[in-house]
């Protein structure tokens, strides 16, 4: 089978490196790929349209998509209408992650647990409605905002300033709807699950470090690491998530007549009344799927394909007993401002521990692997409980080098911290 994967990042790496073990796989593209898979042919078209033409050019069988701003944009519908398979939700049902307030009414019509909010278009009225309820709160931009929408303000000051930034452009249209949320505490976690409709189906949990420093302190991130299992997501609380989440979230997809045939990623916060979703993402999670791909036995190419085709019911998911844990190294400054174009050492010496290195911002210059991003690589490791998965995945990122290498030292503490507690 000829498969066409869309990406450049770790999340992708992963995919790459998945979907490359099957015996399915014939030919793998990756459009535009990083310099880490050394199993895919680059391609250069990043249009829905363009993509569209080479799959149709190249006998494509299968499409994976793997960020989310081409599902916002309809990528699946120019496929979809040209007879080509692909995987995710149309432009349409792509708004339970492209539009927070779309999302939240999805939550609220099919009683979806989920934190309170109120929706503004007027910077003057968001404002008078802080004014009443006083921090914390949480201020998000609707739209899409690369990761950086949601300002999780303590303080009213700080959620006045986020709300004026929004409203000024900050982030650009999609601060032109604002949404002002209760704070929910607790312990977050990942759930991803495929769905096509008819079936949903549960990936192994996860849990992302979001945050920059270790102890969670520190701004915001794309992700600084992940585990899976997320030892917080016991049988119950499954159970609970399952009944209270994930079918009516299928329940959902199938009253609004919804075009899903994807991945869905439930951020869920573990609150003391329980399980509460604070977003959805239409696609894998980065880096969850480092670690949740890590652990899957399955092959992915059958899964996928069942699940463009609406076949769901069909798969039954295997996993390894083994939990894995993926470090991120970033550049120095990252989420700020970094340089990059530093020379990478030390990832084959990484791979020979047993450590499986994915790559995200990197690139060739001169013949040399360089950074040319804020996430560099993710370092994931398997091992025969948390403990010793940490411990592998560290000494993989012991081998490697580049100037201003940051990573957090404290991946999977909340694990570990439960173990002992056991
Ligand atoms: P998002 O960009 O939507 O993934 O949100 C980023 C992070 O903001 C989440 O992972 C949470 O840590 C935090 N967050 C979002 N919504 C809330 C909320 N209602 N209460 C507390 N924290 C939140
Ligand atoms: N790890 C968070 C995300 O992929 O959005």
């Amino acid at each position: 089978m000829n498969i066409l994967l869309i990406g450049s990042g770790g999340r992708e790496h992963a995919l790459a490196w998945k979907l490359g073990q099957s015996p399915h796989t014939s030919r793998l593209y990756c459009a535009p790929g990083n310099p880490g898979m050394k199993n895919a042919v680059p391609v250069l078209a990043d249009t829905p349209t363009d993509l569209a033409d080479f799959a149709a050019l190249n006998h494509i069988d299968l499409t994976m998509v793997g960020p989310e701003a081409l599902l916002c944009e309809g990528i699946v519908d120019v496929f979809t209408d040209r007879g080509l398979r692909i995987v995710g939700p149309d432009k349409y049902a792509a708004q339970l992650e492209g539009s927070k307030s779309f999302a939240k009414d999805f939550m609220r019509r099919h009683g979806l647990p989920t934190a309170a909010a109120e929706v503004f278009t007027s910077e003057k009225q968001a404002l008078a409605y802080l004014r009443r309820h006083g921090a914390p709160i949480v201020v998000k931009a609707d739209g899409l905002a690369a990761g950086k929408g949601v300002i999780v303000a303590s303080t009213s000051s700080e959620a006045e300033q986020a709300i004026k930034d929004c409203f000024a452009g900050a982030f650009g249209e999609a601060g032109s709807k604002v949404l002002l949320e209760e704070c929910l505490s607790g312990e977050e976690a990942s759930i991803l699950a495929l769905c096509d409709g008819k079936t949903i189906l549960p990936l192994a949990s996860s849990q992302d470090h979001k945050r920059a420093l270790d102890g969670d302190r520190g701004p915001n991130t794309g992700g600084m690491g992940a585990y899976s299992p997320a030892p917080v997501v016991d049988k119950q609380l499954w159970r609970c998530i399952d009944q209270q989440i994930l079918q009516p979230f299928l329940r959902g997809v199938q009253q609004d007549l919804l075009h899903f045939r994807g991945i869905i990623y439930a951020g869920i916060m573990v609150t003391a009344s329980g399980p509460k979703l604070l977003e959805f993402n239409v696609r894998f999670g980065d880096p969850e799927t480092q670690a949740v791909l890590a652990r899957l036995n399955s092959d992915l190419v059958e899964v996928l394909m069942a699940t463009a085709d609406a076949r769901l019911s069909e798969i039954t998911l295997s996993w390894s007993e083994q939990p894995a844990v993926c470090v991120v190294m970033t550049s120095q400054g990252y989420p700020g401002k970094y340089r990059h174009g530093f020379p990478i050492s030390g990832i084959e010496a990484a791979e020979q521990t047993g450590a499986i290195v994915f790559q995200a911002g990197t690139r060739m210059q001169d013949s040399r692997l360089v950074t040319a991003g804020g996430r560099v690589l993710g370092v994931t490791a398997l091992g025969q409980n948390m403990q010793a998965a940490v411990a592998n995945a560290y000494r993989g990122v012991e081998k490697i080098s580049f100037e201003g290498a940051t990573y957090r030292h404290d991946i999977a503490h909340r694990a570990l911290d439960r173990q002992r507690r056991a």
